[in-house]
């Protein structure tokens, strides 16, 4: 077959195209979805170093092999739904290489139509992105124990806790507190709870609030609130919107607050 200048130049793209495929370190998957399953047609290297497998293995079958216990299934029905909308899709999901170990695939499939095969094909990116996400996961537990540090409770005796509160207090760190105060009355079953304001640097409206909001939470929750370290400015700033707190029994120092419960 004679082949003309035209065609020439497109092959010379295609073997261009396909060797620059081949030698990316991400890995290529191309898929048919017009074959039962849309079977893998296509891998490149990046694809077997990444997975262990070698492209004979992998031929022909559905990527989700790759899969396992701690794939999200949300992030799976993400991507059977783009697929069936032949719409572009990312999400990063828990694969398997062969071996067994787990990595995070950061998976980015398109659908492309071939005009001269009339035919829609996906095409699927495999980025290896462990690190990134153990470094994301390392970060979200220790702001978990920089939360849980901000509103410490301390059990000190039979049925009696101590909340320190120290520095500024949010709206954030007051629901933190609503939360982890009536998480621990019901797991404990305390009577008394001690929230000692003495490290509390600004008493805002917010603080105020908050503490009112605890005190109803915990007589519904059939235990005691008690306040110490009270300054006066606590006080002033309370009156400025009603909020009083005469409900709530207050104490110079935990010292005299232990004594009034035993
Ligand atoms: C081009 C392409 C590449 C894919 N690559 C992966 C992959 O690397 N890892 C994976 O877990 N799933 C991958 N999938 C998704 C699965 O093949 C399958 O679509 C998914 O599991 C949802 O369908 P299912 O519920 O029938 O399993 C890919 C899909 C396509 C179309």
């Amino acid at each position: 077959m004679k082949v003309n200048k035209d065609q020439l130049k497109r092959m010379k793209k295609n073997e261009f195209v396909r060797t620059a495929i081949e030698f990316v370190e991400t890995g290529v998957v191309i898929t048919d979805p017009e074959l039962p399953d849309n079977p893998i047609v296509y891998t490149n290297r990046g694809f077997e170093d990444l997975s262990g497998y070698s492209s004979e293995e992998i031929l022909g079958y559905n990527c989700r092999f790759l899969q396992g216990d701690d794939t999200d299934p949300q992030e799976l029905k993400k991507l059977r739904i783009a697929i069936k909308n032949k719409e572009k899709v990312k999400v990063e999901i828990k694969n398997y290489r062969k071996n067994g170990q787990a990595f995070w695939n950061e998976l980015q499939v398109y659908p492309i139509y071939i005009e001269s095969e009339h035919q829609t094909y996906f095409v699927g990116v495999q980025q290896d992105v462990t690190k990134r996400k153990e470094a994301e996961e390392r970060s979200d537990l220790y702001l978990d124990q920089v939360k849980s540090l901000s509103t410490p409770i301390v059990p000190i005796d039979r049925n009696v806790s101590i909340v320190p509160l120290v520095g500024d207090i949010d709206d954030e760190r007051v629901e933190l507190l609503l939360n982890n105060v009536s998480t621990h009355i019901q797991k404990s079953g305390d009577e008394h709870l001690i929230l000692d304001l003495s490290g509390v640097s600004h008493f805002t409206r917010q603080l105020h609030q908050g503490i009112d909001q605890l005190n109803q939470l915990i007589k519904l929750m059939g235990a005691r609130l008690m306040i110490t370290g009270v300054r006066p400015e606590f006080v002033l700033e309370g009156m400025k919107d009603d909020l009083t707190l005469s409900s709530v029994k207050s104490f110079p120092s935990v010292k005299h607050a232990l004594k009034d419960i035993n």
